[in-house]
């Protein structure tokens, strides 16, 4: 398939505009409240270093969600999978992001999968370092090199937004640390956590990012392995499962493509074997995913046939 045109991505990105307005930018982590839920871009990453794009794709979004792949593709790399998948499990849980119920009604508190707010506070658990410093900056190379080694920080507004507010996050660790899930300070953890969560980038760092998914961790560019395969692939696999959250099965039926959604309006997405998506719109459905860039990614897997199943 070759690459798509810039105009044919803007008149996607223009239709799938229209469901912008049935939409609402998230406002429980108050820093994200400034975003303006009009905006739409997007763009596309192929293996030949191509790029397209549409909107204003130079703005920077934070990860939120979307960092969970990342720290879970270093916590693997860092541990391996058998520690991974004692502290955390592989199903969908068909609750909301931030549900607490599964951690109370379970035998022990492991959460269901990485992707949930839980479960991606017991993998950052597992970052190695000495210091939330030390962790952070390693995670931060990491994600510099998947981003092509572009100068990738943090917003230190966001993260400390979502520290001041952050108590159902606090909530779930207390009852992970209950049942030894994870054993260190609290506040450390969400220390780390939301400033991982508050890394960020633009749409064509994403879709860069995504591209190193969609290629099994290979970077086509510089020819380069940065993550051992079967770490990409089962990171790809969790972002079908249970990268949409609740909302996982219906975007595998519509889209049928791994990708990760963040409550900052960000969606990357991994076409294996083709291109890597970014997305940002920050206006949001119910369920916590950018309204327009489901609706986009709808309008690509139909245009470009990108359904893997
Ligand atoms: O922990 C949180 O609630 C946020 N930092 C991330 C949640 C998120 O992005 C859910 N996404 N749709």
């Amino acid at each position: 398939m070759p690459c798509s045109t810039n105009d044919e991505l803007n008149a996607l990105v223009k239709e799938a505009k229209k469901v912008l307005q049935y939409g609402k930018v998230a406002d429980y982590i108050p820093a994200l409240q400034k975003a303006n839920a009009e905006d739409l871009s997007a763009a596309i990453f192929y293996p030949n270093g191509r790029c397209i794009s549409a909107g204003d794709i130079e703005q920077n979004i934070t990860l939120q969600s979307i960092s969970k792949v990342l720290t879970l593709a270093l916590a693997l790399m860092d541990c391996g999978e058998e520690k991974v998948f004692s502290k955390v499990g592989y199903e969908p849980t068909g609750d909301p992001f931030n549900s607490i119920i599964k951690l109370e009604t379970s035998q022990s508190a492991k959460p269901l999968n990485p992707m949930i707010n839980a479960g991606a506070l017991a993998v950052t658990h597992l970052i190695k370092g000495e210091s939330v410093e030390e962790r952070l900056q390693r995670l931060l190379d990491f994600i510099r090199a998947l981003a092509g080694d572009r100068a990738i920080s943090y917003d230190g507004e966001v993260a400390s937004s979502e520290y001041q507010t952050a108590d159902l996050n606090r909530a779930l660790c207390y009852y992970m640390r209950k049942d030894g899930i994870i054993d260190e300070d609290v506040e450390e953890l969400l220390d780390l956590y939301t400033k991982q969560c508050a890394i960020q980038m633009d749409c064509l760092d994403l879709s860069r990012v995504g591209l190193i998914f969609a290629m099994d961790g290979r970077d086509p560019v510089r020819e380069k392995q940065l993550i051992p395969v079967e770490v990409a692939r089962l990171c790809k696999t969790f972002m079908v499962t249970c990268g949409m959250y609740n909302a996982s099965g219906e975007f595998a039926i519509r889209v049928g493509i791994p990708a990760k959604s963040g409550v900052s309006g960000g969606i990357m997405g991994s076409v294996p074997n083709r291109f890597g998506i970014g997305i940002f719109g920050p206006a949001l459905d119910e369920i916590g995913n950018s309204i327009g860039g489901m609706k986009l990614l709808e309008l690509m897997s139909e245009q470009y046939d990108l359904s893997i199943f």
